[in-house]
Parts: C-alpha cells; structure tokens; sequence
C-alpha cells in the first residue's frame, strides 16, 4: 500500500498510449523518501514518458501518479504549481534558454516565484554554480556569459544548478549525462551524488550510463515490455539473473566490437 512518509512519487497502474503505439502499460512504481532511483532500458521504451507522467507534464490514459499520497489529477492548479516547484526537472536536452544569460538562466524560478533581490539571486546563483564546480574562483565571468558561449558539459552543468536554486525536495534527471564524454559523465555523476548529499533530495536519474547508475542509484528500475519490470537495490540489481537483464547491462558497459578501434 501507499505510505505517503515513505513514497514521494508513485504511480499505480499506469497506461500510456500516443495514437496506437502502446507505450507504457500497467505501470506501477515508488520512489522512496531520501533515495536516488535509476530509471534504465532500451531507447524508445518509455523512460522519458514515465518521468514526465511523474510530475503530471504529461497524463496517463489510466491508473495514477501520487506525490506524497496525493493523486496529482485530483490537484488544483495551486497545488500542482506547489507540487512542481518542489519536484525539479532536467529536461533531457538541456533546455537552457538561448537569450538569456547564465545568471538569467539559473535565477529564472526564482524571478518567477519569490521576492528575492538582485543581490540575493547573485548569491544564490553563485551557490548554485559552486556546487556543479563552476563557483567564482573557477569561472569568474560565468554569470554573465550566455549559453552558447559555453561547452556542452558546461550547459548541462549550468542546467543541474538551475535546478536546485529553488531548493527542490525531489529532482527528476531525464539522461544528465547524454551526449557528454566519459570525464564529463563521472563529473556530472558526482554533481548529482553532490546535490543530494547538499539538500537531502530525493532523485530520479534516467540514463543510458550504467557507470553513473552503479556510482550514484540506490535502486535501479528497469523498463522492459512496457512497464518497471525490474525494480531492485543496485548490488542487487547488478546480481540478478536473468538473460535480458545481462544483455542490456553488458551491451551497454562494453561497446560492441565494431565501435572499437
Ligand atoms: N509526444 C509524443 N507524441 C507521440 N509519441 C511520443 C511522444 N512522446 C514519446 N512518444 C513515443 O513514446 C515512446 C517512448 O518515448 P520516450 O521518449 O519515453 O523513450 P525513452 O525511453 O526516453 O528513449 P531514449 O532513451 O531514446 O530517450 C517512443 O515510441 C516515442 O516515439
Ligand atoms: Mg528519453
């Protein structure tokens, strides 16, 4: 059963179709207080959908998602609007607005729901960045560069600190580490080990990384024939036994051949 101190996000008997391509079918997941849960599986298969459902971005045809007990589709919208100013979410491209600058950028919640001063968001947006390495001693210009100035490991950094300038209770990573190289996922992998040790978040991290999943998840859930097919701690995850379990974890640790050399 549903116990709201313990399970921040659930969904129960989730069913989610685009025309007649059954995405997600039957669904049922947790994400428990304090934990981070890794969300893997094939490309394609749903993972991005689920984590969107989970802060009602996008609906289920049937079944519900809970934040704290609470089914999100019986909310007003006040209180989905409180819901998703606690529940922060990294979109999978990283979705940093272009005209902006970097202080725009990582101040933008802030500017929309509190009454801080100019000074006051300086400050914070400089605490955001020292915590994703990019503090004042590092890049003493960052905050007035724009996004385009910067790398690409850099964006998806400046991404992860906007997240947490409103202090979130939970946040939703969907791939953090896409498309960056292997320095750059471990760097982005212990930002995310670093936000949750900071402010005692609840995390949900949606990657194709499996070295990250092993360096950061306490459960990992994996997506298969539609629904959370396996849901375990991380060693024990890594132990289960099962064929298509070992296929997904090897091919995706190990290149296939042809990529190598
Ligand atoms: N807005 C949408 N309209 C129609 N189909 C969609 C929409 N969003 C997702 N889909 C379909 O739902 C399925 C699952 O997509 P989803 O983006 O969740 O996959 P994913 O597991 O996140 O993949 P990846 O690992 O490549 O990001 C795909 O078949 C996709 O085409
Ligand atoms: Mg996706």
């Amino acid at each position: 059963m549903l116990d709201p101190a313990q399970t921040v996000l659930s969904m129960r008997g989730v069913s989610k179709a685009f025309d007649d391509n059954l995405v997600i079918e039957n669904a049922d997941l947790d994400v428990l207080e304090g934990e981070t849960l890794a969300i893997i599986g094939p490309s394609g298969c749903g993972k991005s959908v689920a984590l969107r459902m989970l802060i009602g971005l996008m609906w289920p045809d049937e079944g519900k998602v809970f934040y704290r007990g609470r089914p999100l589709d019986e909310m007003s919208d006040d209180q989905l609007a409180e819901v998703r100013r606690e529940v922060s979410y990294v979109f999978q491209e990283d979705a940093l607005f272009d005209s902006m600058t970097v202080l725009e950028n990582v101040t933008y919640a802030m500017v929309e729901h509190t009454k801080s001063t100019d000074e006051e968001m300086v400050a914070r947006a400089w605490e955001c960045l020292e915590l994703v390495g990019l503090g004042k001693k590092e890049r003493p210009q960052i905050l007035e560069q724009m996004p385009a100035e910067l790398s690409g490991g850099m964006r998806r950094r400046v991404s992860l600190a906007r997240a947490v300038a409103l202090v979130p209770r939970v946040i939703l990573y969907d791939e953090p580490m896409g498309g960056l190289d292997p320095a750059n996922c471990r760097r982005i992998a212990d930002m995310v080990a670093n936000m949750q040790a900071q402010y005692d978040l609840t995390s949900v991290v949606v990657t194709h990384h499996l070295p990250s999943v092993w360096h950061v998840a306490d459960r990992v859930a994996m997506m298969h024939e539609k629904r959370f097919h396996w849901i375990a701690p991380t060693e024990e995850f890594r132990q289960i036994d099962d064929p298509i379990v070992e296929a997904f974890v090897s091919t995706e640790i190990k290149p296939p051949e042809e990529w190598v050399g």
